[in-house]
């Protein structure tokens, strides 16, 4: 970690008063230096009040993604070797499958501003509204087969999903990775999505070439940053508590829990990752509807979430000790969203 992202993590964002004194010592630098980084931090657009004889107050960072923080913040992890921050870019999964036929190492990760022809699911667009959200896409190369690959969805649905939980929202995953919020009260209230997930792979028969994560989050978004057809069906950080955050440092630290959860399922597993995802899931239990995905003339399912398998498919029960097992497809739930 740089000196520069040593302040500021010093800092925090809490609007804590850190005196230069214990900002040197902890950095191991004089307490010149440290007014030095302060005020080139300021020049980068930082807001750093300096409280007489007490200390330094962050009082704002810029509202930009910055790839020279993140990768400060990320020195010497998986998802730190290469970060490429874009300005506009139509999708920034596009941009790391290119990467990855290019030879690009895994652990590439490719953010945007914004997105021209974001992609979502099943076809779908995902909307993308400019310098308030996380559009991020991550390139691995897991030794796994093809069959594997959807897994890596649900590893990166609990990372985002916990992620967001420790910064204070209570959230959770509809199957297979759509990360939400509400749903209280049996359902009466509707699930509102706050972040997705859209795994793409290049494979041979039986080996995965690469996979790119592409995680989408909401987070400072307002209502008007979505279109009316998403009118209650999407919220963002910001909606759900009314506090802004800053993308960078959420940034790092998806990436960094993500970092872990990867790592334990390639050590492990999806069978390591499958109790985070189990406490995080919102179907156990409710009645749903399951649309299946490449399964022509069958008209999907309809029956009560009895949780995942090992690999991550969804059970359904259709009826009394009969379990299905699902292992594409749409969900919706009574009383729920689409
Ligand atoms: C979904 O829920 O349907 C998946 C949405 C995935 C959106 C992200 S945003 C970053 C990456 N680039 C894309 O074009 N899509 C993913």
């Amino acid at each position: 970690m740089s000196h520069r992202h040593g302040i500021l993590e010093a800092l925090g964002a809490d609007g804590a008063v850190v005196s230069g004194q214990e900002l040197a010592a902890r950095l191991g630098i004089s307490r010149a230096a440290v007014w030095k980084h302060v005020e080139a931090l300021a020049v980068a657009g930082y807001q750093i009040e300096r409280v007489r004889s007490r200390g330094y107050r962050l009082v704002s960072s810029p509202d930009q993604l910055g790839a020279e923080a993140l990768t400060g913040l990320l020195a010497g992890r998986r998802f730190g070797g290469g970060v490429v921050v874009l300005d506009v870019t139509r999708s920034t999964n596009s941009d790391a499958l290119a990467l990855g036929r290019e030879g690009a190492p895994e652990g590439s990760v490719v953010l945007a501003e914004a997105q021209t022809g974001g992609r979502g699911r099943l076809g779908r667009q995902w909307e993308s509204a400019r310098g308030v959200n996380l559009y991020m896409s991550l390139l691995l190369r897991p030794a796994i087969v093809p069959a594997a690959a959807p897994q890596l969805s649900l590893v990166a649905g609990v990372a985002v999903a916990e992620t967001l939980v420790a910064e204070g929202l209570p959230c959770r995953i509809k199957w297979p990775n759509d990360v939400v919020v509400g749903g209280e009260h049996g359902g009466g209230v509707p699930l509102r999505k706050i972040a997705g997930i859209l795994t793409e792979i290049e494979a041979e028969a039986d080996r995965v070439s690469f996979v790119v994560v592409g995680i989408g989050v909401n987070v400072n978004s307002t209502a008007e940053n979505f279109s009316p057809a998403l009118a209650g069906r999407a919220t963002s950080f910001l909606m759900e508590t009314g506090r802004r955050l800053d993308r960078t440092a959420l940034a790092a630290r998806l990436l960094s829990r993500m970092e872990g959860a990867y790592g334990a399922f390639l050590t492990h597993g999806f069978s390591a990752l499958a109790p985070r995802w189990r406490a995080l899931s919102v179907l156990e239990g409710r009645t749903v509807e399951v649309s299946s995905v490449g399964h022509p003339g069958d008209d999907g399912d309809r029956g009560t979430c009895v949780g995942i398998d090992a690999d991550g498919a969804l059970l359904l029960e259709t009826a009394p000790g009969q379990v299905r097992r699902v292992i594409a497809g749409d969900v919706t739930v009574r009383g729920g969203y689409d």
